[in-house]
């Protein structure tokens, strides 16, 4: 399928077209886009409206996204994602609505639930019972199962494919159980920390597509950055290769695609070249994760605090809430 990756400074699909990504990479708005993408973070999409591309006709576009569009909407890959305030059935279309009128076009190519956690809805992004309140006001009626059949009677006029993001095994099974309809992908954290080795095979088992959030293992933690780690460095400094360039591969090398993110473009450039790991390798780094385990983005711990197990870690034990999945 062809695919534009955000970023990317010089696609040759849009340069090809004419169209003005590079201007408007060059310009540091990869983060912008990408968040226009996520359809979720409308502060984003106004900061971004500060710095419009020129169009190759020379006039100002009316966002960055239909610049794109309005060249190459085509050859694009487009990926939004239904945020957590919108999981009941009857709120599902209308926030799809509005990240096409965001972003400026007619449909999706992926739409993904962001989260396998519902928010109470039409209360803003973060939803709080009050101002002073350290807690998310979670919706733990809604279950995973109920936004998934309205995900999928979108019409396909509007989205190409469906699909999940930080969901597990028994989650996509159970959806899938019940609707007869298996994700076209799920999004999850993934990096050497975190190899996701029961995804990995239940994707090869069955065709779900994967994504890797947080290739490079993005610190939120005070633990040593995965660029900087020993094995790493020994089998970037053997190949010729970043260590950056290492954590991508091995992710590509497993099946996964690989979203990483930077807002400095030779780090883009250099993150985009390929290169190759043999099997040795890919296993070493794999192993990193037996030893190592760290997951990273765990909503038990964000301000406000999400108090939900999402993924049944340790460190979730003390969340007071479980998933509602059917
Ligand atoms: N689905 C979800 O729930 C979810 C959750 C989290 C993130 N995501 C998405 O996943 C994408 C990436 O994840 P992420 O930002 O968390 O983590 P990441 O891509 O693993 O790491 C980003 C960090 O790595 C640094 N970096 C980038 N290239 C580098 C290089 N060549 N050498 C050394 N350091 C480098 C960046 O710094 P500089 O910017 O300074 O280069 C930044 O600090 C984002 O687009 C994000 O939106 C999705």
């Amino acid at each position: 399928m062809p695919c534009v990756c955000l970023s990317h400074p010089s696609c040759p699909v849009c340069s090809n077209s004419g169209c003005r990504w590079n201007t408007l990479l060059r310009r540091g708005t990869i983060t912008s886009i990408w968040r226009i993408f996520t359809g979720t973070r409308t502060r984003s999409v106004q900061r971004s409206r500060r710095s419009y591309p020129v169009s190759s006709s020379g006039k100002t576009c009316g966002s960055p996204a239909r610049c794109a569009f309005s060249r190459c909407r085509g050859c694009m890959l487009t990926w939004g994602k239904l945020w957590n305030n919108a999981h009941k059935p009857e709120e599902v279309e209308k926030q799809l609505d509005e990240s096409l009128r965001q972003i400026g076009t007619d449909y999706l190519d992926l739409y993904l639930i962001h989260w396998p956690v519902a928010f109470v809805p039409n209360r803003g992004v973060v939803p709080k019972a009050n101002e002073a309140d350290t807690e998310v006001e979670l919706d733990l009626e809604t279950s995973l199962v109920e936004t998934w059949k309205a995900m999928i009677a979108l019409p396909k006029s509007k989205v190409r494919n469906i699909g999940v993001s930080n969901f597990s095994v028994a989650m996509i099974r159970a959806i899938t159980a019940a609707t007869g309809v298996l994700p076209a992908a799920n999004q999850v954290e993934c990096h050497p920390y975190l190899p996701q080795n029961e995804l990995v095979e239940y994707a090869k088992e069955t065709g779900l597509h994967l994504t890797a959030y947080s290739p490079l293992g993005n610190n939120l933690k005070n633990v040593p950055k995965l660029t900087e780690h020993d094995v790493i460095q020994s089998i970037a400094s053997s190949i010729g290769a970043t260590p950056a360039q290492v954590l991508i591969a091995w992710a590509v090398a497993r099946g996964f695609t690989v979203i990483p993110k930077s807002v400095q473009n030779d780090r883009i450039e250099s993150n985009f070249v390929q290169v190759d790991l043999s099997p040795e390798d890919v296993q070493k780094i794999t192993a990193i994760g037996e030893k190592e385990h760290t997951r990273f983005n765990i909503p038990y711990y964000f301000v406000p605090r999400w108090n939900i197990s999402v993924f049944g870690e340790p460190s979730e034990k003390e969340a007071k809430n479980q998933i509602k999945v059917e």
